[in-house]
Protein backbone atom coordinates (compact mmCIF):
# COMPACT_ATOMS: atom_id res chain seq x y z
CA UNK A 1 0.00 0.00 0.00
CA UNK A 2 1.60 3.49 -0.84
CA UNK A 3 -0.85 5.25 1.52
CA UNK A 4 -2.56 4.66 4.45
CA UNK A 5 -6.22 5.91 4.34
CA UNK A 6 -8.44 3.35 6.64
CA UNK A 7 -8.80 0.20 8.02
CA UNK A 8 -11.19 -0.61 5.74
CA UNK A 9 -9.20 -1.61 2.73
CA UNK A 10 -6.81 -4.13 4.76
CA UNK A 11 -6.32 -7.65 5.15
CA UNK A 12 -6.10 -9.41 9.01
CA UNK A 13 -2.85 -9.93 7.30
CA UNK A 14 -1.55 -6.54 6.87
CA UNK A 15 -2.99 -5.46 10.40
CA UNK A 16 -1.18 -8.66 11.95
CA UNK A 17 1.89 -7.51 10.05
CA UNK A 18 1.84 -3.69 11.18
CA UNK A 19 1.67 -4.88 14.78
CA UNK A 20 4.56 -7.26 14.80
CA UNK A 21 5.83 -4.62 13.50
CA UNK A 22 5.13 -2.01 16.28
CA UNK A 23 5.96 -4.56 19.29
CA UNK A 24 9.73 -4.12 17.51
CA UNK A 25 9.20 -0.64 17.70
CA UNK A 26 8.06 -0.77 21.45
CA UNK A 27 11.42 -2.05 22.06
CA UNK A 28 12.95 0.41 19.89
CA UNK A 29 11.40 3.32 21.99
CA UNK A 30 12.52 1.54 25.46
CA UNK A 31 16.05 1.80 24.63
CA UNK A 32 18.37 4.85 25.65
CA UNK A 33 18.80 4.92 21.95
CA UNK A 34 15.79 5.60 19.45
CA UNK A 35 17.44 7.02 16.39
CA UNK A 36 16.66 4.75 13.50
CA UNK A 37 17.80 5.14 9.59
CA UNK A 38 14.52 3.96 7.47
CA UNK A 39 13.51 7.35 6.65
CA UNK A 40 17.01 9.08 6.71
CA UNK A 41 17.18 12.17 3.59
CA UNK A 42 12.92 11.91 3.66
CA UNK A 43 10.45 14.60 4.61
CA UNK A 44 7.74 14.06 6.62
CA UNK A 45 5.04 16.96 6.90
CA UNK A 46 1.97 16.53 9.90
CA UNK A 47 -0.77 18.62 8.46
CA UNK A 48 -3.67 19.15 11.45
CA UNK A 49 -7.18 20.80 10.24
CA UNK A 50 -8.63 20.02 13.64
CA UNK A 51 -6.18 20.15 17.30
CA UNK A 52 -4.20 17.01 18.40
CA UNK A 53 -1.89 16.46 21.27
CA UNK A 54 -1.45 12.09 21.19
CA UNK A 55 -1.38 11.75 17.00
CA UNK A 56 0.63 14.99 16.55
CA UNK A 57 3.58 14.53 18.85
CA UNK A 58 3.49 11.09 18.06
CA UNK A 59 3.44 10.99 14.65
CA UNK A 60 6.49 13.32 15.24
CA UNK A 61 8.16 11.16 17.83
CA UNK A 62 7.73 8.05 15.34
CA UNK A 63 9.22 10.43 12.22
CA UNK A 64 12.08 11.52 14.18
CA UNK A 65 13.15 8.24 15.68
CA UNK A 66 13.03 6.68 12.14
CA UNK A 67 15.63 9.14 11.12
CA UNK A 68 12.83 11.62 8.56
CA UNK A 69 12.87 15.38 8.82
CA UNK A 70 9.55 16.36 9.93
CA UNK A 71 7.65 19.35 9.53
CA UNK A 72 4.51 20.41 11.56
CA UNK A 73 2.65 22.84 9.83
CA UNK A 74 0.45 25.22 11.47
CA UNK A 75 -2.43 25.85 9.99
CA UNK A 76 -4.05 27.90 12.58
CA UNK A 77 -1.18 30.64 11.11
CA UNK A 78 -1.27 29.36 7.39
CA UNK A 79 -3.14 30.21 4.30
CA UNK A 80 -5.57 28.21 5.13
CA UNK A 81 -6.55 31.19 7.39
CA UNK A 82 -7.18 33.28 4.32
CA UNK A 83 -8.90 31.24 2.16
CA UNK A 84 -6.75 28.80 0.34
CA UNK A 85 -8.53 25.90 -0.07
CA UNK A 86 -7.43 21.98 0.73
CA UNK A 87 -6.87 21.05 -2.95
CA UNK A 88 -4.54 24.24 -3.01
CA UNK A 89 -2.47 23.26 0.36
CA UNK A 90 -1.79 20.19 -0.95
CA UNK A 91 -0.48 21.17 -4.09
CA UNK A 92 1.54 23.98 -2.36
CA UNK A 93 2.81 21.38 0.04
CA UNK A 94 3.57 18.73 -2.87
CA UNK A 95 5.51 21.25 -4.88
CA UNK A 96 8.13 21.19 -1.51
CA UNK A 97 8.70 16.92 -2.65
CA UNK A 98 7.95 15.94 0.68
CA UNK A 99 8.11 11.89 0.77
CA UNK A 100 4.81 11.41 3.30
CA UNK A 101 2.14 13.62 4.29
CA UNK A 102 0.27 13.04 7.77
CA UNK A 103 -3.58 14.82 7.77
CA UNK A 104 -5.97 15.41 10.06
CA UNK A 105 -9.34 16.68 8.65
CA UNK A 106 -12.47 17.76 10.02
CA UNK A 107 -14.44 16.29 7.29
CA UNK A 108 -14.60 12.91 6.48
CA UNK A 109 -13.31 11.92 2.95
CA UNK A 110 -10.78 14.87 2.69
CA UNK A 111 -7.82 12.63 3.11
CA UNK A 112 -8.49 10.48 0.04
CA UNK A 113 -9.76 13.63 -1.50
CA UNK A 114 -5.89 15.13 -0.89
CA UNK A 115 -4.31 11.60 -1.51
CA UNK A 116 -5.24 12.24 -5.37
CA UNK A 117 -3.67 15.36 -5.77
CA UNK A 118 -0.24 14.63 -4.54
CA UNK A 119 2.91 12.20 -5.60
CA UNK A 120 3.24 10.84 -2.27
CA UNK A 121 2.13 8.74 0.92
CA UNK A 122 -0.54 10.11 2.93
CA UNK A 123 -1.65 8.95 6.08
CA UNK A 124 -5.21 9.22 7.59
CA UNK A 125 -4.78 11.03 11.43
CA UNK A 126 -8.29 11.05 11.58
CA UNK A 127 -11.06 12.63 9.16
CA UNK A 128 -14.73 13.71 10.39
CA UNK A 129 -16.15 10.78 11.54
CA UNK A 130 -14.94 8.72 8.63
CA UNK A 131 -11.90 6.98 9.75
CA UNK A 132 -8.90 6.94 12.69
CA UNK A 133 -6.47 3.94 11.57
CA UNK A 134 -3.90 4.46 13.36
CA UNK A 135 -5.66 4.95 16.23
CA UNK A 136 -7.87 1.31 15.71
CA UNK A 137 -3.98 0.06 15.14
CA UNK A 138 -2.80 1.36 18.69
CA UNK A 139 -6.02 0.30 20.78
CA UNK A 140 -5.49 -3.55 19.01
CA UNK A 141 -2.23 -3.49 19.88
CA UNK A 142 -2.41 -2.27 23.50
CA UNK A 143 -5.51 -5.47 23.59
CA UNK A 144 -2.99 -7.89 21.84
CA UNK A 145 -0.05 -7.14 24.56
CA UNK A 146 -1.95 -7.57 27.03
CA UNK A 147 -4.68 -9.86 26.73
CA UNK A 148 -2.49 -12.32 24.44
CA UNK A 149 -4.92 -12.16 21.34
CA UNK A 150 -7.48 -10.27 19.86
CA UNK A 151 -9.91 -13.08 18.48
CA UNK A 152 -12.38 -14.28 20.53
CA UNK A 153 -12.39 -11.38 22.95
CA UNK A 154 -15.73 -9.47 23.69
CA UNK A 155 -15.03 -5.65 23.41
CA UNK A 156 -17.98 -3.09 24.07
CA UNK A 157 -17.44 0.44 22.37
CA UNK A 158 -18.92 2.52 24.70
CA UNK A 159 -20.72 6.38 24.42
CA UNK A 160 -20.69 8.87 21.32
CA UNK A 161 -20.62 6.34 18.24
CA UNK A 162 -22.39 8.04 16.26
CA UNK A 163 -19.38 10.68 15.82
CA UNK A 164 -16.79 8.67 16.29
CA UNK A 165 -14.14 7.80 13.44
CA UNK A 166 -12.39 5.43 16.37
CA UNK A 167 -15.25 3.91 17.10
CA UNK A 168 -15.16 3.11 13.09
CA UNK A 169 -12.06 2.29 12.53
CA UNK A 170 -12.43 -0.38 15.78
CA UNK A 171 -15.32 -2.07 14.37
CA UNK A 172 -13.75 -3.01 11.14
CA UNK A 173 -10.45 -3.78 12.96
CA UNK A 174 -11.63 -5.82 16.33
CA UNK A 175 -13.95 -7.80 13.50
CA UNK A 176 -11.34 -8.87 10.88
CA UNK A 177 -9.30 -10.14 13.41
CA UNK A 178 -12.03 -12.53 14.95
CA UNK A 179 -13.36 -10.39 18.45
CA UNK A 180 -17.06 -9.60 19.11
CA UNK A 181 -18.48 -6.50 19.05
CA UNK A 182 -20.96 -4.95 21.17
CA UNK A 183 -21.71 -1.23 20.85
CA UNK A 184 -23.43 0.99 23.85
CA UNK A 185 -25.02 4.61 24.02
CA UNK A 186 -28.00 6.82 23.94
CA UNK A 187 -30.17 5.51 20.89
CA UNK A 188 -29.84 8.99 19.84
CA UNK A 189 -25.90 8.61 19.63
CA UNK A 190 -25.66 5.58 17.98
CA UNK A 191 -25.63 5.84 14.01
CA UNK A 192 -28.95 3.91 12.53
CA UNK A 193 -27.95 0.43 10.97
CA UNK A 194 -25.45 -0.41 13.55
CA UNK A 195 -26.37 -4.18 13.35
CA UNK A 196 -25.55 -4.27 9.60
CA UNK A 197 -21.78 -4.05 10.73
CA UNK A 198 -22.14 -7.10 12.73
CA UNK A 199 -22.14 -5.35 15.85
CA UNK A 200 -24.52 -6.29 19.27
CA UNK A 201 -26.54 -3.14 20.27
CA UNK A 202 -27.05 -1.89 23.71
CA UNK A 203 -28.85 0.80 24.92
CA UNK A 204 -27.98 0.05 28.81
CA UNK A 205 -24.57 0.05 30.02
CA UNK A 206 -24.79 -3.08 32.71
CA UNK A 207 -27.00 -4.86 30.19
CA UNK A 208 -24.03 -4.27 27.36
CA UNK A 209 -20.88 -4.61 29.94
CA UNK A 210 -21.87 -8.09 31.11
CA UNK A 211 -19.35 -10.72 30.41
CA UNK A 212 -17.02 -8.21 28.19
CA UNK A 213 -13.33 -8.12 28.29
CA UNK A 214 -12.48 -4.86 27.19
CA UNK A 215 -14.24 -1.84 27.98
CA UNK A 216 -13.14 0.98 25.29
CA UNK A 217 -14.88 4.76 26.16
CA UNK A 218 -15.35 7.25 23.51
CA UNK A 219 -15.36 10.94 24.43
CA UNK A 220 -18.90 12.87 23.85
CA UNK A 221 -17.89 15.18 21.29
CA UNK A 222 -20.16 18.07 22.02
CA UNK A 223 -18.56 20.23 19.03
CA UNK A 224 -19.49 17.77 16.12
CA UNK A 225 -23.45 17.93 17.79
CA UNK A 226 -24.06 21.97 16.49
CA UNK A 227 -26.96 22.08 19.30
CA UNK A 228 -28.95 19.17 17.65
CA UNK A 229 -28.80 17.14 20.53
CA UNK A 230 -26.37 17.60 23.74
CA UNK A 231 -27.28 15.87 26.61
CA UNK A 232 -26.72 17.04 30.24
CA UNK A 233 -22.78 16.09 31.21
CA UNK A 234 -25.15 15.04 34.64
CA UNK A 235 -27.90 12.86 33.49
CA UNK A 236 -24.91 11.32 30.61
CA UNK A 237 -22.24 10.32 33.32
CA UNK A 238 -24.99 8.70 35.14
CA UNK A 239 -26.67 6.66 32.70
CA UNK A 240 -23.52 6.18 30.51
CA UNK A 241 -20.10 7.04 32.38
CA UNK A 242 -18.18 4.57 33.20
CA UNK A 243 -17.62 4.30 36.81
CA UNK A 244 -16.82 1.38 39.40
CA UNK A 245 -20.32 0.64 39.62
CA UNK A 246 -21.19 -0.38 36.00
CA UNK A 247 -17.58 -1.62 35.66
CA UNK A 248 -18.13 -4.22 38.29
CA UNK A 249 -20.49 -5.92 35.44
CA UNK A 250 -17.63 -6.36 33.13
CA UNK A 251 -15.49 -9.46 33.40
CA UNK A 252 -12.90 -9.17 36.55
CA UNK A 253 -9.97 -8.65 34.63
CA UNK A 254 -11.40 -6.54 32.39
CA UNK A 255 -9.38 -4.09 30.87
CA UNK A 256 -10.33 0.14 30.34
CA UNK A 257 -9.38 1.76 27.15
CA UNK A 258 -9.99 5.65 26.27
CA UNK A 259 -8.92 7.24 23.10
CA UNK A 260 -8.20 10.26 24.23
CA UNK A 261 -8.74 13.09 25.23
CA UNK A 262 -10.63 12.35 28.15
CA UNK A 263 -13.62 14.01 29.90
CA UNK A 264 -13.15 12.54 33.33
CA UNK A 265 -16.93 12.85 35.02
CA UNK A 266 -18.62 13.05 31.28
CA UNK A 267 -17.89 9.53 30.02
CA UNK A 268 -15.42 8.33 32.20
CA UNK A 269 -14.92 8.48 36.35
CA UNK A 270 -11.13 9.43 37.44
CA UNK A 271 -11.20 6.36 39.65
CA UNK A 272 -11.78 4.16 36.93
CA UNK A 273 -9.38 6.34 34.45
CA UNK A 274 -6.46 5.94 36.98
CA UNK A 275 -7.36 2.32 38.09
CA UNK A 276 -5.87 -0.80 38.15
CA UNK A 277 -7.73 -2.03 35.06
CA UNK A 278 -6.81 0.99 33.16
CA UNK A 279 -4.41 0.68 29.64
CA UNK A 280 -4.97 4.67 29.29
CA UNK A 281 -1.56 5.50 29.73
CA UNK A 282 -0.39 2.81 27.86
CA UNK A 283 -2.51 3.12 24.52
CA UNK A 284 -0.13 6.28 24.59
CA UNK A 285 3.26 4.78 24.22
CA UNK A 286 1.48 1.72 21.82
CA UNK A 287 0.89 5.18 19.89
CA UNK A 288 4.31 5.89 19.13
CA UNK A 289 5.21 2.31 18.57
CA UNK A 290 2.25 1.42 15.73
CA UNK A 291 3.38 4.70 14.06
CA UNK A 292 6.63 4.17 13.93
CA UNK A 293 5.33 1.08 12.12
CA UNK A 294 2.85 2.60 9.77
CA UNK A 295 6.04 4.67 8.56
CA UNK A 296 8.23 2.37 7.88
CA UNK A 297 5.89 0.15 5.86
CA UNK A 298 5.34 3.19 3.97
CA UNK A 299 8.70 4.00 3.49
CA UNK A 300 9.05 0.22 1.53
CA UNK A 301 7.15 1.94 -0.50
CA UNK A 302 8.21 5.18 -1.31
CA UNK A 303 10.07 6.00 -4.82
CA UNK A 304 14.02 4.34 -4.59
CA UNK A 305 13.43 2.64 -1.31
N1 LIG B 1 -6.86 9.89 20.32
C1 LIG B 1 -6.56 11.01 19.62
O1 LIG B 1 -6.69 11.07 18.39
O2 LIG B 1 -6.09 12.05 20.39
P1 LIG B 1 -5.65 13.49 19.85
O3 LIG B 1 -6.91 14.17 19.36
O4 LIG B 1 -5.01 14.18 21.03
O5 LIG B 1 -4.67 13.28 18.73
Amino acid sequence: HRHLLGIEGLSPLDIAALLDRADEAVEISRQVEKKRTTLRGRTQINLFFEPSTRTQSSFELAGKRLGADVMNMSVASSSVKKGETLIDTAATLNAMRPDIIVVRHHQAGAVHLLARKVDCSVVNAGDGAHEHPTQALLDALTIRRNKGRVEGLTVAICGDVLHSRVARSNIILLQALGARVRVIGPSTLLPPGLPRFGVEVFTDMRKGLAGVDIVMMLRLQRERMNGSFVPSVKEYFRYFGLDGDKLRHAKPDALVMHPGPMNRGVEISSEVADGAQSLIKEQVEMGVAVRMAVLEALAMHLPNA
